[in-house]
């Protein structure tokens, strides 16, 4: 038996909400599992298909593992053919999409014995937080919030009016890396200011209120630290808004830049955002994305 499994790439972060939000994007890893008596085999086609491990470590596999330790059983041999869309390392969620990918795939192979919400908190525990696995599960944008027992999550209306430009360098960035560099504590002036602004973001997200948006895409948490990590950052994000972006943020733990804008401007902005760091010596692919 066959199953195939499509998973989206995700944004998280959104600027002002680190670790706890996130939404699914119009680009995918396709993932498909075939039962077979003969040994692990792993495929991998696609964008920066050299890169993915094609041995027991490959982070799909080991998520598929996950389910079949979960539940108790043997997992049976596969074959897995990858086709990857979503670039490695770039803050568009790939390894997100590996552990949801591998989570769901077995959780199917084996008969569905695990309900998506279970199968959503085996995912939040492989990765570490919840802000790119929620809404790769689940599509669209997603605020996953602990509760007195596991987690709460809520869909966040997204104005269809508001349009992500994704902005993605050829260099990679390691999502431990650009943690290593954030503090372990915050003032009170700066949890403040973000609680202040995710309140402002989640109201400008769901009513396209351009002034609102304009400022709620300001962080104190952890972009001040990582902008460092992102050569041409301040020249891409002032293009950006120079071409009519409501504002630019680190796309999850980055180096991947995202834009909000409108349609009118999208264009404008992702000819900016690709000249601004074609300026400061980085190749990019820049395009506008849609929510999943
Ligand atoms: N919220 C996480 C971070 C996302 O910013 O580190 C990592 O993909």
């Amino acid at each position: 038996s066959t199953v195939t499994v499509k998973v989206p790439a995700t944004t998280a972060n959104l600027g002002p909400g680190f670790d706890c939000i996130g939404a699914a994007l119009k680009l995918y890893n396709e993932f498909k599992f075939t039962r077979h008596e003969s040994g692990l085999i792993i495929q991998v086609s696609g964008t920066e298909a050299e890169k993915v491990q094609t041995d027991e470590s490959n982070l799909l596999y080991q998520a598929f593992l996950k389910l079949y330790e979960f539940i108790e059983q043997t997992p049976p041999s596969v074959k897995i053919e990858i086709k990857l869309g979503v670039p490695l390392a770039r803050g568009l969620g790939s390894s997100a999409t590996a552990i949801v990918g591998g989570l769901v795939a077995g959780n199917v192979l084996a008969g569905s014995p695990l309900s998506e919400l279970q199968v959503m908190e085996l995912a939040i525990a492989m990765e570490g937080h919840p802000d790119n696995v929620v809404p790769a599960l689940l599509g669209g944008c997603r605020l996953a919030a602990t509760s007195r027992t596991g987690w709460e999550i809520c869909d966040i209306t997204w104005h269809r009016d508001i349009f992500p430009v994704v902005a993605i360098p050829d260099f990679e960035l390691s999502t431990s890396e650009a943690r290593r560099v954030l503090p372990t504590e915050v003032s009170r002036g700066d949890a403040i200011f973000n609680t202040a602004h995710f309140g402002l973001l989640l109201r400008g997200l769901a009513t396209n209120r351009e002034e609102w948006l304009r400022a709620a895409l300001q962080d104190k948490l952890h972009q001040p630290y990582r902008q460092a990590l992102i050569p041409g950052y301040d020249a891409v994000e002032t293009a950006a808004v120079a071409a009519g972006a409501y504002g630019m943020v680190i796309s999850g733990a980055g180096p991947t830049l995202l834009a909000l804008t409108d349609e009118l401007h999208t264009q404008a902005v992702v000819t900016a955002m690709t000249n601004a760091w074609k300026q400061a010596g980085i190749t990019s692919v820049v395009r506008s994305l849609p929510l999943d």
